[in-house]
């Protein structure tokens, strides 16, 4: 892993905390990236959203994860971004929403002993939320997934599963759902998921 692809990644969450206008499409520019990498830094929703999707907590979560952001100390693997906002069903953006966040290695195992590729952030002032991670592996019976809960400042806990786009399991896999499709992107070597939560 070059020290440029690493400052790349770290590079795309600073520029998606910073409020200016530029943001993440600024920085990819900058970088002589075409506008197909550009990521949208604004939340497209209406004002009456429906919720997003619950799904089943599967059984590898671990109470008490500590807050962290950056996974990618905790095992090797493809280098992944994981970004996007938390709205209410106004999409208005929420503030200090717990986003908790648990996958698999690359090897498709789960660490049930620690907490590597376990983690929780707040969202900031304007709902946002980036976790520097790898793209979690394959295991049977599944196709490719992220775990995550989401939960406003004393709201219900939203427990849900994100996918990714063209990825051949999804079709034999009975919990997929496409409404749980991140927007996935490549961008200075590391894939780039986008997902914004709608709670309750
Ligand atoms: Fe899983």
């Amino acid at each position: 892993m070059s020290s440029g692809r690493k400052a790349g990644r770290r590079a795309i969450l600073q520029a998606w905390f910073a409020a200016g206008v530029m943001g993440v499409a600024g920085t990819t520019l900058a970088q002589g990236r075409s506008r197909a990498t550009e990521l949208e830094i604004t939340p497209s929703c209406g004002n009456d959203e429906a919720p997003t999707r619950p799904q089943t907590e599967g059984p590898f979560y671990s109470a008490g994860p500590p807050a962290k952001t950056d996974f990618r100390s905790d095992a090797p693997g493809e280098p992944m971004v994981l970004l996007g906002f938390v709205l209410g069903t106004d999409c208005r953006p929420i503030e200090g929403a717990r986003v908790d966040l648990w996958h698999a290695d690359a090897d498709g195992r789960y660490d049930n002993r620690s907490f590597r590729l376990r983690g929780w952030q707040a969202s900031d002032a304007r709902g946002r939320f980036g976790f520097e991670t790898i793209v979690p592996g394959l295991y049977p019976g599944r196709t490719r997934h992220f775990h995550v809960k989401v939960q406003r400042p004393g709201g219900p806990v939203l427990t849900t599963q994100l996918y990714f786009p063209d990825e051949p399991g999804n079709r034999r896999d009975f919990i997929f759902d496409a409404r749980l499709l991140m927007e996935v992107r490549r961008v200075n070597g590391a894939r780039i998921g986008r997902f914004d939560f709608i709670i309750g």
